[in-house]
């Protein structure tokens, strides 16, 4: 048996946390592989919507394993909040574990997120101040705390190590900050994290695969904004691609199933960074009305744009994707003409790839095709809908090379066309 993966081909919030749920009736385990409490994975069903930060969105369907892995990072607090609210829709939550292996994001972190975004002024990177940076920089930099340590009895004196090591960075920033109260909430929050099982997740998944059990590996943020493959340094600082869910979980390449890409019929992106086809006109603003392009995790405004071809060209080879998901199709009803940026013109010449240099300067080439006008949303079967939808899909699948399997049409679990 293989596992498959899902994940964000642009710069995250395609809507990963909406397909995960509606896929979860699927496997027997869902399993976040990288990011923490950056992501912010909405689902929408009933009538309720939930946004979740550390916990994979398999968590609502009794039964099914939900499994934290090793490359994510865990903030004690935000993961107490989210158990609470969940909690208090009446989900057990007795099958959620933990891998011994993630790293914790400390009080610290987050400030020193803070102190580092304010330093960079006007180039900061546009983090979400969770603490994300500063935690995968211990992880590699071999001083981290990990969820298995909580239970180590000299858990308290590694943990006062670590900060009187920030605290000396935090000193070298113009940065004012308040620990204490910080520092408590983290400690009381401790008791939630170790109510549920620790568990080494890597053994977990081997014997999970040889039992043929089915497995899916939730990607968070996007390929775009990948540490080694995204418009660096305005990044994320995990690997966000398929072979994230290797490193992060422990499932050897060859292990690795189907690569579900999920993109969205347009673009967006949140934070700073290039962004080629971004749109400054009504157009623009209008993709984020009616797609409702705010932030899930901090509540910023999503820039917005027109599909971008040559990147997701690139995120589909970087990560081997298998079947595509377009999302938000309904977004785009009512727009006369559609572009999709084909190339890129550099120094008057054209590309059609992402260059090491001079993002900022490209220049997006666009084609244009035919909009229509009817509302997605209500539609039932992808059969019924106009014919300018069914071209825009066939083009896209030919231009990419890789066929499209979900059509999603709006944010509820029903919502959702398969092909
Ligand atoms: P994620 O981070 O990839 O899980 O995506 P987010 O939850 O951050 O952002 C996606 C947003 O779009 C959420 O508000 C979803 O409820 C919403 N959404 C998902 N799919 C669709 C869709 O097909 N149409 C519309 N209109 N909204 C959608
Ligand atoms: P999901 O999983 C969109 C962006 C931030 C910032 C950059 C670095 O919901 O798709 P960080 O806090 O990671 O140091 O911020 O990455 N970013 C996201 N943008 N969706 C996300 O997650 C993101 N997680 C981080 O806005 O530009
Ligand atoms: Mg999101």
């Amino acid at each position: 048996m293989k596992a498959d993966v899902l994940l964000g081909l642009q710069w995250g919030d395609e809507g990963k946390g909406k397909i995960v749920d509606v896929l979860t009736s699927k496997y027997d385990i869902i399993a976040r592989f990288q990011g923490g409490p950056n992501a912010g994975h909405t689902l929408e069903f009933d009538g309720i919507k939930h946004v979740l930060h550390t916990i994979p969105s398999g968590i609502f369907h009794p039964g099914v394993i939900n499994l934290i892995g090793n490359g994510v990072v865990i903030d004690p607090v935000i993961f107490e909040r989210e158990v609470q609210e969940i909690k208090m829709l009446g989900i057990p939550m007795s099958e959620l574990l933990i891998s011994k292996k993630a790293h914790l994001i400390l009080p610290t972190h987050k400030l020193l997120d803070a102190a580092s975004e304010k330093a960079k002024g006007k180039g900061k990177i546009g983090s979400t101040l969770k603490g994300i940076g500063p935690t995968y920089m211990d992880k590699t930099g071999r001083n981290g705390l990990r969820v298995g340590d909580i239970s180590d009895p000299n858990f308290k004196e590694k943990y006062e190590k670590l900060k009187r090591k920030h605290i000396q960075i935090l000193n070298f920033y113009d940065f004012e900050y308040k620990l204490e109260e910080l520092e408590a909430a983290w400690f009381a929050s401790l008791a939630t994290l170790k109510s549920f099982d620790h568990i080494e997740s890597e053994h977990y998944i081997h014997t999970a695969l040889k039992e043929k059990k089915k497995i899916l590996a939730e990607g968070a943020q996007g390929t775009l904004l990948d540490i080694d493959f995204g418009s660096y340094p305005f990044v994320t600082s995990s690997n966000t691609i398929a072979a994230g869910a290797c490193t992060g979980l422990g499932v050897s390449p060859n292990k690795i199933g189907e690569v579900f890409g999920i993109f969205k019929a347009y673009c967006t992106r949140v934070g700073s960074g290039p962004f080629p086809s971004e749109l400054f006109d009504e157009v623009g603003v209008r993709l984020g009305k009616v797609g409702n392009e705010f932030g899930a995790t901090t509540g910023r405004p999503r820039r917005c744009g027109w599909i971008d071809i040559p990147a997701l060209k690139y995120a589909i080879n970087i990560n081997g994707v298998t079947q595509l998901m377009m999302m938000k199709g309904d977004v785009l009803s009512g727009i006369d003409t559609i572009k999709a940026c084909t190339h890129y013109e550099l120094n008057g010449e054209q590309i059609d790839y992402l260059p090491f240099e001079d993002n900022e300067d490209l220049i997006p080439v666009y084609k244009d095709l035919k909009g229509w006008a009817m509302d997605l949303m209500q539609l039932e079967d992808l059969s019924d809908a106009p014919k300018e939808v069914h071209d825009y899909i066939a083009w896209l699948e030919d231009i990419l090379e890789t066929p499209i399997s979900i059509v999603s049409v709006g944010p509820d679990r029903k919502q959702t066309l398969f092909r």
